[in-house]
Order: C-alpha cells, then sequence, then structure tokens
C-alpha cells in the first residue's frame, strides 16, 4: 500500500503550492489539492500549513468524526523527518532569546541594591569618621 511510503520534510516542502498540495497530520501526509475547493473552512487556512506540521491547527478546529473520517483517502504515507527536532530547536532559540531580553532588567535589579548599599557604607563612613 503507498500508505507505507515514508516522507521526508523536502518532500513535504516540494509538495506546497495550492495545484499540488500535501499536509502533515498526525504525522501522516495528505495529499489535499483535490479536497482544497471541497474544504468547508476554505483553501486559504489549509494552505497556510503547508510545508509544516498542520497538527495542532487541524486539532485547535475541532474537526468532526466526518471530517477525520475523510482522510485515509487522502493518505500518500508517514512523515519521517526531524519536524519535532525543528520545532524543539525553535522552543530552544525562543527560550534563549527570552533570557536574552531578562537579562538586562537583572542586571538593573543588582544595581537597584548595590547603590542604596554604597551609599550606606559611605554615610557610615562619614559618620564613624566625624565621630573621633
Ligand atoms: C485534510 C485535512 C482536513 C480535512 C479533511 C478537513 C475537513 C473539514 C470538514 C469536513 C469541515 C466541516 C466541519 C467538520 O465536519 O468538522 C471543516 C471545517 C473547518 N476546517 Fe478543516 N479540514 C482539514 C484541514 C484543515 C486545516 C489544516 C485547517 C487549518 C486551520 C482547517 C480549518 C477548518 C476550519 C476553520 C473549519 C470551519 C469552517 C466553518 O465552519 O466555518 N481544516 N474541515
Amino acid at each position: 500500500m503507498s500508505a507505507e511510503k515514508t516522507i521526508t520534510i523536502d518532500q513535504l516542502k516540494e509538495h506546497s503550492k495550492k495545484e499540488d498540495l500535501w499536509i502533515l497530520i498526525h504525522g501522516k501526509v495528505y495529499d489535499v489539492t483535490k479536497f482544497l475547493d471541497e474544504h468547508p473552512g476554505g483553501d486559504e487556512v489549509i494552505l497556510a500549513e503547508k510545508g509544516t506540521d498542520a497538527t495542532e491547527a487541524f486539532e485547535d478546529v475541532g474537526h468532526s468524526d466526518e471530517a477525520r473520517a475523510l482522510l485515509p483517502d487522502m493518505l500518500i504515507g508517514t512523515f519521517k523527518g526531524d519536524m519535532k527536532a525543528a520545532v524543539t530547536a525553535a522552543a530552544t532559540e525562543a527560550k534563549i532569546a527570552a533570557q536574552k531580553i531578562n537579562k538586562p532588567s537583572q542586571g538593573a535589579g543588582a544595581i537597584s541594591y548595590v547603590l542604596p548599599l554604597a551609599f550606606l557604607g559611605a554615610y557610615l563612613a562619614w559618620r564613624f569618621y566625624f565621630s573621633q
């Protein structure tokens, strides 16, 4: 059966035109080219998921069992690639970026208590000096 075919991220991306569109949902790749015009949600929303993992978008809509029953007819194969790694890498990058953004405020936080301490130290030294 053609369902045994494994599809890589490159192959998925090769089929990302309206006239030739593959979509990835739950680790399976579907040829939605002919279905695009029939999709009750319109073709734009499906086209927006080209070359990426459409699972979240598909599930967010809360598709009915009838919608899910249409999938097997469009099945081409199983996705075999590093989509998860790509997603994880993107998440890690976002985390690092967020940490970088937080750092200046942490620096300011340190200054905000170092400065009063320095003033306190100077004041105490001044008091000590004049109490002699
Ligand atoms: C091959 C994959 C897909 C199939 C077979 C499919 C099928 C359907 C069907 C049958 C409906 C009618 C309502 C229902 O029965 O749930 C529907 C509605 C909808 N679909 Fe999909 N869909 C697919 C992919 C997607 C994707 C990737 C999106 C992206 C966001 C999407 C967005 C929507 C939206 C927004 C509606 C609601 C339309 C409305 O009621 O106004 N669909 N879809």
